[in-house]
């Protein structure tokens, strides 16, 4: 089966007004996906594609029914399904726990190991989130902390941020850098420069935690120059984005790239056409090329 990359936006609510997001700080018209559909998506595509799915807000945790609507998916269909968090919602509700458990994981975003770096990119209580994290890892759930990589976290990011928040318990930590697109653009956290401090970084502090890093293109050559001591210290570097992707909307405007929220949609999905959607994976025989698409995949740390 055809391997697809799938975000489904399913609502635009936000209870947060982070400086980085791409979505605009949650300030998009107002749209929800509507549960039926997002049932329908979710079965067609894990059923007719290798798809990897991503759902997020806005916040999803805003409206619960988004996600406790997936209990009526089986569990191949929910194995497939990451969930991208703000962690500041503790939920309590076992129809929404039950999901939780069975999904790929739950993946909390907090941007360091103090409320200073945290707040450069959110608002919010660092320890609150890292609290909730506790929780929902208590519960049975796979949890997974995502750090957006910006010019003030950069500098000892393995040495001490994420040693930091191992103390939560959680092993899977996935750094993705951060892209000038939507609030993006403006906020001044992106690195201009290179990563050396990074990944000097990464080469001297041996993890226990499994740590995924997903870099643009434009990183590729400066890695080259890393490759040789980052394997050494045991990462494992893959070029990806070969595979097909599809962005849907809450509103159900269908686009390719993960970060675009704007351009003219390809279509609107409905309950209807939802078929319509093969042909959008299958016109992509070239890969998306795409300035802020993760397209370099470093894994590393001894769990992983
Ligand atoms: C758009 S948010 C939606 C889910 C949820 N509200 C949250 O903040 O986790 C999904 C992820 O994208 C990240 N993100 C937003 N804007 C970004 C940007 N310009 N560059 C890189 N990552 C970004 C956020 O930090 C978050 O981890
Ligand atoms: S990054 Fe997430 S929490 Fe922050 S404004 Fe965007 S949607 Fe909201």
């Amino acid at each position: 089966m055809l391997p697809v990359d799938v975000h489904i936006h399913t609502n635009t609510s936000c209870n947060l007004n982070c400086k980085h997001c791409y979505e605009n700080n949650g300030n998009l018209p107002p749209a929800s996906i509507n549960e039926e559909l997002e049932i329908a998506l979710i079965r067609y595509l894990s059923t007719n594609f290798d798809a990897d799915i991503h759902l997020e807000g806005g916040e999803i945790f805003l409206e619960e029914e988004k996600i406790s609507v997936l209990n009526r998916l089986d569990k191949s269909a929910l194995r497939r399904i990451t969930i991208t968090t703000n962690g500041t919602y503790r939920t309590q509700k076992d129809d929404v726990l039950c999901v939780l458990r069975n999904i790929a994981a739950l993946r909390i975003s907090v941007e360091g190991h103090t409320g200073l770096l945290h707040n450069m990119l959110r608002d919010g209580d660092l320890q609150t989130v890292l609290n909730n994290a506790v929780y929902y890892r208590q519960n049975d759930i796979k949890v997974a902390l995502r750090i957006t990589l910006n010019s003030q976290n950069m500098s000892g990011m393995f040495s001490n941020t994420i040693v930091a928040l191992e103390a939560t318990g959680v092993t899977q930590f996935d750094i993705y850098e951060i892209q000038p697109v939507g609030s993006g653009k403006t906020s001044k956290l992106c690195i201009d420069g290179l990563l050396d401090v990074f990944f000097n970084d990464w080469i001297a502090a041996p993890l226990n935690a499994a740590v995924k890093v997903a870099l643009p293109l434009r990183r590729l050559k400066e890695i080259g120059v890393y490759k040789q001591a980052l394997t050494h210290a045991g990462v494992n570097i893959k070029e990806v984005g070969k595979c097909a992707n599809v962005s849907i909307s809450a509103d159900g405007a269908v686009r390719i790239c993960p970060w675009d929220m704007v351009s003219e949609p390809l279509m609107f999905v409905n309950l209807k056409n939802i078929e319509a959607l093969k042909e959008v994976i299958n016109a992509q025989h070239m890969p998306h090329e795409c300035a802020y698409c993760s397209r370099i995949v470093m894994r590393g740390g001894l769990k992983c």
